[in-house]
């Protein structure tokens, strides 16, 4: 009777750590599937702010974007020397959606994406690092 009651109890206690495991499993997997959340790209100029949660709450999926407008690594874009607004304007990058057409133009509203130094140094609170540069 007791052993048969501890055997019960072992049973529970496997089925417990089995599901703890498999939700432990789950997360490990579904973090590839995380976005790249919000970007702030430096260069060439200080600072343009790209939002994965914006983006994606317009109904966009990954391969919207990724990986023939953009890869999915922060830096590849700011890597070449082509990302600029003339680029965008030639309908590269940012300005695949950014035509006026299927987002707004890049060549209007230019503060909604350069948010500055500021902007820069109120996203990442490194302000007094930056104040160091000779920028
Ligand atoms: C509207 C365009 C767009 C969409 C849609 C988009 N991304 Fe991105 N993603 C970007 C840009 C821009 C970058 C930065 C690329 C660069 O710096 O060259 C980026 C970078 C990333 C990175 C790298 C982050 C890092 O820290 O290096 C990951 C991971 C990523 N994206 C995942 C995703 C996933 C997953 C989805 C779909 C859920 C998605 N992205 C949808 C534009 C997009
Ligand atoms: C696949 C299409 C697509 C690409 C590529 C894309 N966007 Fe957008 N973006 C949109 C759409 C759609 C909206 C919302 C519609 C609008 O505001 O016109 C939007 C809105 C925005 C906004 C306003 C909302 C916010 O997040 O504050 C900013 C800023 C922005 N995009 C920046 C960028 C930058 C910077 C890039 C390049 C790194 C980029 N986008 C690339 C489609 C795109
Ligand atoms: C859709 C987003 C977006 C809009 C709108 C936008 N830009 Fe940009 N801009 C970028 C990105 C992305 C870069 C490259 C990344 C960086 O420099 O940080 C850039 C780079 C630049 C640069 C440096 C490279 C070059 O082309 O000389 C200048 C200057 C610039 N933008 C000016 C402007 C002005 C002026 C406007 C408004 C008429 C504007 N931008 C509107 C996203 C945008």
């Amino acid at each position: 009777m007791k052993r048969r009651i501890f055997s019960l109890e072992l049973i529970l206690a496997l089925v417990a750590l089995v599901g703890i495991m498999a939700v432990g499993v789950g997360q490990a997997m579904g973090e590839g599937d995380e976005d790249g959340g919000k970007i702030i790209f430096t260069k060439p100029v200080k600072a343009v702010v790209f939002d994965h949660a914006n983006h994606l709450a317009q109904g966009l999926d990954c391969e919207s974007c990724h990986d023939e407008i953009f890869q999915m690594e922060t830096g590849s874009a700011e890597a070449g020397d082509d990302f600029t607004m003339a680029s965008l304007y030639e309908g590269k990058y940012c300005g695949a959606c950014h035509d006026g057409e299927t987002a707004f133009a890049s060549n209007t509203r230019c503060t909604v994406c350069h948010i500055g130094v500021k902007g820069y140094n109120k996203e990442t609170s490194t302000g007094t690092e930056e104040k160091k540069g000779h920028e």
